[in-house]
Order: C-alpha cells, then sequence, then structure tokens
C-alpha cells in the first residue's frame, strides 16, 4: 500500500449565501469527517469538492455555474475528484444541475445533508445522485455531533423554511415550510457548544422571530427560547437573524430590555418604504407599522442598532415609492442596512411581472447605498469615546493585535496585552474607520 492511500480524503467547501448556509456546510464538514474526510483549502488537494450553493438571487446562482465551469481542470487532472452540488441551487435545479454541468457527480438538497455520506459513496461506484426531498425526518439528528469548537462564537439553526411567500422570494421553495427544532434538542446542542468554549451564540433562521418549537408545555416562542438559554453558565451573548416583522412578539420585544444576554442589534428587514409596493411585495405590513414596532423595540432597549434589507426596483416601484424608501431610512437610522437591485427568481409571483427598465434598478440601488453608507458612517463615528463590550475572536495583522465584534456586532481592532481567543472585555472606543472600529481595554 502505498502512503498516499493511507492518507485521508480531503474535503473543499465553497459556501455562498447566508449564514444559514455557513452553518449547513460545517455540519456537512462534520457528516463527512465522520467518514474520514478532513478539510482543505487548497483545490488541488481535494477529493470531494462541496459547492453550498445559494439561490436568492440570480446572480449568485450564475456564481455556480461558472465556478462548477472551472473546476473542470482539477477532475481533468484527477479524474477520481468528485464533485457535489449543495444548498439552494440544488434544491431548486436537482437533476437539471447534471445536465447542465456533466463534472457534477451528486447533487444534494438543502434538507438532505445526512443523507451525504451516501451518496458520496454512491458516486465514488460511478452513481449520480440526485436528492432535493423533504424527507419526513430532522436531518440535524441524523447528523454526527459538533465537534470541537476552535472558536468563541457558533451559528445554531433553531428554525428552517418560511411560510410567507413574499412576492421576490425562492426561500419559501428551496427552504420549503416553516419548521422549528424542538427545544430540548437546541439546548442540548447550545450546552454542548458552551463546554467547548462557545460564549456566543446566533441562532438561525429564515424567518428566526417565527419560532415556534415544542418545549414544555407546548409551543415556545423565540422570546422564551432565549430566556431559556440566557440561564446557560458559560454563554455570555445570545442573537438571532433573521427577523420578519409580523413575528415581533411583545415577549420576544420585552427580552430586548430585560435580558442583558441578549445583544442589541437587530436584523429587520423591511425590504421597501412604500406600501404600495410592501403590498405588491405581500409584505403584509405597512411602513407606518414598521416604524411604530421600531419605536416599541427602541422603548425596550434604547440603544439597540437596527439593521434591513432593501430591495431597488422591485416591479411597478415608481420613482415616488423609491422615494418613500429613503425617507424610511432617514427616519430610522439603521446603524447598517443591506440593498440589493431586484432579480426575477423562477417560480415566484413577481417573476411575470413587468420589471422597472434595469438602469432604472442600477441608479436607485445606487442612491439606496449611498445613503445607508452615509448612515453607517455617523453610526460608527458616534461610537468614538463609548465603551462596550468585545469578544475576541482571532489575532489582527499586526503584532499583539485583536479582532473582535462589539455588543453592536462592530468589527473592533485592539492591541494589547492579555487578550486571547474568547476574552470578553470593556473596550473604549478611540476611532472609527468605515468598516471597524479601534479601541483600548478599559
Ligand atoms: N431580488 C433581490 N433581492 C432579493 N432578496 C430576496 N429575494 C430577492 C430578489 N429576488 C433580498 C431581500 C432579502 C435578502 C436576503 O435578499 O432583501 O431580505
Ligand atoms: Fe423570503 Fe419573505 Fe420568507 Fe424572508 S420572509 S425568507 S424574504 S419569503
Amino acid at each position: 500500500m502505498t502512503d498516499a492511500q493511507n492518507e485521508p480524503k480531503k474535503l473543499f467547501i465553497k459556501t455562498y449565501g447566508c449564514q444559514m448556509n455557513v452553518y449547513d456546510s460545517e455540519r456537512m464538514a462534520e457528516a463527512m469527517g465522520a467518514k474520514g474526510y478532513v478539510l482543505t483549502e487548497a483545490l488541488e488537494d481535494a477529493d470531494l469538492v462541496l459547492l453550498n450553493t445559494c439561490h436568492i438571487r440570480e446572480k449568485a446562482a450564475e456564481k455556480v455555474y461558472s465556478d462548477l465551469g472551472r473546476l473542470r481542470p482539477y477532475k481533468d487532472a484527477k479524474p477520481d475528484l468528485k464533485i457535489g452540488v449543495a444548498g439552494c441551487v440544488a434544491q431548486a435545479e436537482g437533476e437539471e444541475i447534471l445536465n447542465r454541468m456533466p463534472l457534477v457527480d451528486l447533487v444534494v438538497g438543502s434538507q438532505n445533508y445526512h443523507r451525504l455520506p451516501d451518496m458520496v459513496a454512491a458516486a465514488e461506484r460511478g452513481e449520480h445522485p440526485v436528492d432535493t426531498e423533504f424527507p419526513a425526518e430532522d436531518k440535524f439528528d441524523l447528523l454526527p455531533e459538533r465537534p470541537v469548537q476552535a472558536r468563541p462564537t457558533a451559528f445554531l439553526t433553531v428554525q428552517e423554511g418560511c411560510d410567507k411567500f413574499c412576492a421576490f422570494c425562492v426561500v419559501p421553495y428551496t427552504r420549503g415550510a416553516e419548521i422549528s427544532r424542538p427545544v430540548s434538542r437546541i439546548l442540548s446542542e447550545a450546552h454542548k457548544l458552551v463546554e467547548k468554549g462557545v460564549r456566543e451564540i446566533t441562532l438561525l433562521g429564515q424567518n428566526v422571530n417565527g419560532y415556534h418549537g415544542e418545549g414544555q408545555g407546548g409551543a415556545w416562542g423565540l422570546g422564551r427560547l432565549v430566556r431559556e438559554l440566557a440561564k446557560i453558565d458559560g454563554l455570555d451573548r445570545i442573537r438571532y437573524t433573521t427577523s420578519h416583522p409580523n413575528d415581533m412578539a411583545d415577549d420576544l420585544i420585552a427580552a430586548h430590555g430585560e435580558e442583558p444576554k441578549l445583544m442589541p442589534y437587530l436584523h429587520l428587514p423591511v425590504q421597501s418604504g412604500s406600501d404600495r409596493v410592501l403590498k405588491a411585495m405581500n409584505r403584509k405590513h405597512t411602513a407606518e407599522e414598521y416604524l411604530r414596532l421600531i419605536e416599541r423595540i427602541r422603548a425596550a432597549r434604547p440603544d439597540i442598532m437596527l439593521s434591513s434589507d432593501f430591495i431597488a426596483g422591485f416591479p411597478g416601484e415608481t420613482d415616488a415609492d423609491h422615494q418613500d424608501s429613503l425617507d424610511l431610512i432617514r427616519e430610522v437610522g439603521f446603524g447598517a442596512a443591506y440593498s440589493f437591485k431586484y432579480s426575477p427568481r423562477p417560480g415566484t409571483p413577481a417573476a411575470g411581472r413587468e420589471g422597472v427598465p434595469s438602469e432604472v434598478g442600477d441608479a436607485r440601488l445606487q442612491e439606496l447605498q449611498a445613503l445607508i453608507t452615509a448612515q453607517q458612517k455617523a453610526t460608527q463615528e458616534s461610537m468614538v469615546g463609548r465603551t462596550v463590550g468585545v469578544l475576541f475572536e482571532k489575532p489582527g495583522r499586526l503584532e499583539g493585535q485583536w479582532i473582535g465584534k462589539s455588543d453592536y456586532l462592530h468589527a473592533v481592532y485592539v492591541k494589547a496585552d492579555g487578550i486571547g481567543q474568547g476574552t470578553l472585555a470593556q473596550v473604549r472606543i478611540t476611532a472609527a474607520g468605515p468598516n471597524s472600529l479601534a479601541g483600548e481595554l478599559l
């Protein structure tokens, strides 16, 4: 037997899109780890390449196909190399991917990662398995336990799928109906993460504040789950993302004022500031209702940092509608926000509607982004002189420098002795850059 045969097989994973995919990629790496695969960052060493894909906008989906094209020479050089497509493009396009890209060996939808090891084995036998069913079993129950974390922060998926059917969005089709994991499973996963050194957990779900998992005495909302998680010793910070305005329950809002471990940052996408557009998007709330909601959240936690998503150039959006979005951004004062040009997605209700001219969409996107950037800059600068908690995650590029995240999710750089991975300390902010803050230990 040669040495090469004794070496563990190597897995290269590329993750596109949201944090849910980041979490899923980790779980897939663990599933393959149980079969002896180790992760590599060098494509040329890989025996298995997995692209964990995103279907949210056309650009994201097309990037997958161009990346697959770029894998051709690696497969030519190493014919045993197996290539798998996972995630939302896999879920949405299934078999079609094999037709369009014959170099792909397997296609695994986002609900079937527990079947990945068997699918890889089938691919090794020369088959081309495709699995995009929505299975009855919970993939997370069947995936192997999570190994030692090397980081002080972790994601934990508590909810998947979406029943909201916003007119532009593929998520209800790619991730399926809303499902909440039971409270007991989440608590035991959280306990294990904390035992392994995790100090901050971000609860994930496409519609995370719609969480309604089975717990003691019936279905629990996210507020109750957060309060229960906060009782775990050694867990210092809790976050959650992404939320829908219509699911901000009173108890969750109250938790922001009462539970110090719940961090003062909330991503609450509104998509547009125009009631006409919100209606056409099937958002089921008005701009005014969103603003009143923000007032209530700020009443509970005055220093909360808010962020949002906006879509520019949704079909039927007029200049006046676009101005309404700009007005709403001015009124709220977001600490961060993300804006996207509308991208028609196959199978969604808005895809068949007449769109606004592409260049109009581009111009509106630029305007949104300029305003958002200015607001973000002002928020960053307003942090100078303030003292915030920072959880340090990794060394910076400069000698003795560490990078962490503030309570408000800013990247913060500090140069000081005594900081290590997982140190949680009070930091006085001394300077603000466009994307990060500098500070000194108190
Ligand atoms: N076009 C543009 N942006 C979209 N988003 C979702 N679907 C589309 C689409 N078809 C944006 C929304 C959502 C974020 C994750 O992506 O703003 O909140
Ligand atoms: Fe998509 Fe709307 Fe569901 Fe969010 S709430 S995942 S935008 S359908």
